[in-house]
């Protein structure tokens, strides 16, 4: 069963509806959606008959004719032409006193047959109203345009996009390409990932070696570096890979953005994630030594210096109010033996390494909000102490969000299970190579960040949603689109349109013609119309002999991958593609032996449990399967030993099902899979199936 066949009916109905009493006229206008869902969107009689190139006007006080030239200049990149004397198509006007629009991304758009009017109180509002013009429109390959008016306003303000760009480069163009669709959907934070140990990407005057060095890998991608020697080269040498940004190219990106409504976020990694800059200037790492060091070293004044200077031409580059300082997943290991960071947690009290980074972070939060800038970091930032003023990316769940909520800080939630775009979009043999995980459309459109435990005050301070978009496994421009579209349509609209005008099944059919939009302008979106689903065996419950039966652990689940703890084999429910998708159950080095108690002895044909295998997150399927019968729960018979043929040396994700063929009759079964013995190796299991 499931969403194939809901979808059917639903597109079924969509199309048989405006048959119903409407002219042949209007028979005609195709009535398209905007992504992300507006506020109200209410048809109304009628259509406008729009011809390109669209002629508009825009109407604005004195006061802003600055906003009203940029919006008239922005409409002239779409070919859009002033109407001078001529009826215009479109009437924009700017009415900044007016208490109608709920924020400064509110906008009215009204299309009636004798004219289309958009009004917002700034030029951002009226630049989301042409946005949803061009939707309605299909950049105005539609002609007749159903009449409407939409009433709009973001639920959130901030509604961001990470890019990486330390893995893999990529070019100017290529990032602007990306603002304008991005501007498509109402997005308006972009934040670039600049800076890690795959790449500093960014000019700085003071630290020429950041990018005559640090910028450059002899290797053609992110994988033969990683698995080779993680060196960089100089940059004229013949097999240089990379590249950076000078100051001019920020310069354009930033204003690029900016006439799009859309803030440039730079993020510049401290104090882990830093390999690339302790090769290029080894004495900011604990040993001096280059790739050596992973993370500055905080006991060391010079690496104040370092980051005040690299930050002080960071700011003069970027107007923006958050300056991200990365601080995640540091090391801290070298710190412990470090003398200077010894030194420092003497000289400063500091209790452990957690409180060292805090130290860290506090005194750059210092030297940004000296400069008028806010720091924003990953969650990690709460280690140890979070610093005054900061405000906390989400990444690992919310609940790091959720601490810095109930502390009266702001928030971003960016949760990698809903909005890390790196996790494969369809079933993974479908898909290129890929860090791994399951995170479709539909995955990322589920996503809700207010919870029932929030306060009033607490929902104003989260500020709103991002995703991210990490490049190891994307070498190329075309991979990296496709990567984010159209899943970057879903969280636009968990940023900005409220719950009760989401639905899944409507926004796939939007998000169907929006990606045809963006095949049309040239974009290569992952395509919707040959998705392959979920996990098949996942989709409907597996009933079975065992169903509902209490299962023994002699050996426990990891409390990191419980799924539904002790029912979790015996409820019915399959995994999917993913481990992470709570229907998987883990035990990390340990094997899995289980007895389940079917009631009363049965005459049983069937005994199965189904494992994983990704190496990469060493995942591994088990190396035997033993499984035993009882009818008194003494004494034991085995009814098979099933081996493993499969490789751990197999990259691909692999299902294969231990099981038992036969006829016994038995109450009690033990199933016991044996771990592989590779330390770190993981065994997840979803079912224990009878029949
Ligand atoms: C992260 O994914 N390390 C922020
Ligand atoms: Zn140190």
């Amino acid at each position: 069963m499931g969403r194939r066949r809901l979808y059917a009916v639903w597109l079924f109905a969509l199309l048989t509806v405006p048959f119903s009493g409407v002219s042949a006229a209007e028979e005609a206008v195709a009535v398209r959606g905007v992504i992300p869902a507006p506020v109200s969107d209410v048809r109304t009689e009628g259509f406008y008959e729009l011809k390109m190139p669209c002629r508009f006007v825009i109407r604005a006080p004195h006061g802003e004719a600055v906003a009203a030239d940029e919006l008239g200049s922005y409409l002239g990149t779409l070919g859009w032409q002033p109407a001078g004397k001529e009826r215009p198509d479109v009437e924009l006007r700017l009415e900044p006193g007016d208490r109608r629009f709920a924020s400064d991304e509110a906008y009215r758009l009204e299309i009636t047959p004798r004219r289309i009017v958009a009004s917002a109180r700034t030029a951002a509002g009226l630049f989301y109203a042409v946005q949803s013009l061009l939707q309605i429109s299909d950049d105005g390959r539609l002609t007749h345009i159903a009449c409407r008016t939409i009433e709009d306003a973001p639920r959130f303000g901030y509604r961001g996009f990470m890019i990486d760009v330390s893995r893999h480069f990529r070019s100017v163009e290529f990032v602007e390409r990306q603002l304008d669709a991005m501007a498509l959907f109402k997005l308006n934070r972009l934040h670039m990932h600049l800076t890690d140990g795959a790449g500093w990407r960014l000019e700085i005057e003071r630290y020429p070696r950041l990018t005559e060095l640090a910028a450059w890998r002899p290797y053609a991608d992110w994988e033969s570096w990683w698995k080779g020697d993680r060196r960089y080269c100089e940059a004229d040498d013949p097999q240089a890979r990379g590249g950076y940004y000078t100051k001019e190219d920020i310069r354009r990106i930033v204003e690029y953005a900016r006439r799009r409504h859309i803030e440039v976020i730079p993020e510049i990694e401290m104090p882990g994630h830093s390999d690339e800059v302790t090769a290029a200037y080894p004495e900011l790492g604990c040993t001096g030594v280059p790739y050596k060091d992973y993370d500055l070293c905080p006991g060391n004044e010079q690496t104040f210096e370092f980051l005040e200077n690299v930050l002080g031409e960071v700011m003069e580059l970027f107007p923006s109010e958050y300056i991200h300082v990365g601080g995640d997943e540091a090391g801290k290991s070298a710190w412990r033996t470090c003398p200077k960071c010894q030194a420092r947690m003497q000289a400063e009290g500091l209790q452990d390494v957690d409180e060292l980074q805090s130290y860290l972070i506090h005194r750059i939060e210092r030297y940004l909000n000296a400069h008028g800038r806010k720091l924003l970091g990953w969650d990690e930032i709460l280690d140890g102490g979070l610093a005054p003023n900061a405000t906390v990316m989400s990444w690992r769940g919310v609940e790091g969000g959720m601490k810095a909520l109930r502390a009266g800080h702001r928030a971003i939630f960016s949760p990698g299970e809903f909005c890390y775009l790196d996790y494969t979009q369809d079933a993974p043999f479908t898909q290129p190579a890929s860090i791994g995980g399951y995170t479709p459309l539909r995955k990322v459109y589920s996503f809700e960040p207010v919870s029932e435990e929030m306060t009033p005050e607490q929902e104003r301070l989260l500020l709103g949603v991002q995703a991210n978009l990490w490049a190891e496994w994307i070498p190329t421009d075309a991979h990296y689109e496709y990567m984010m579209w159209p899943r970057l349509m879903a969280l636009s609209e968990v940023g900005w349109s409220l719950p009760e005008r989401k639905s899944y099944d409507a926004f796939h059919a939007r998000a169907l013609e929006a990606s045809e939009q963006l095949r049309a302008r040239g974009y290569e979106p992952f395509d919707l119309r040959t998705e392959y689903g979920e996990r098949p065996e996942s989709l409907a419950p597996k009933h079975h002999l065992a169903e509902g039966c209490t299962v023994h652990y002699a050996t426990p689940w990891s409390r990191q991958y419980a799924a539904s703890g002790a029912a979790t084999l015996t409820d019915g429910v399959l995994g999917g593609w993913t481990y992470g998708d709570r229907r998987w159950q883990g035990f990390l080095d340990s094997d899995v032996d289980v007895t389940v108690d079917l009631g009363r002895v049965q005459q049983v044909h069937y005994i199965g449990a189904t494992f994983m295998q990704s190496a990469g997150p060493y995942v591994w399927m088990p190396r035997q399967v033993e499984i035993y019968g009882s009818q008194d729960g003494e004494a034991y018979e085995r009814l098979t030993t099933v081996h493993n043929d499969i490789s751990p040396k197999c990259p691909d994700l692999l299902f294969k099902t231990f099981a038992y063929d036969g006829a016994a009759e038995v109450r009690y079964i033990r199933y016991v899979a044996r771990s592989g013995g590779i330390p770190g190796g993981w065994l997840f299991v979803d079912e224990l199936v009878v029949q």
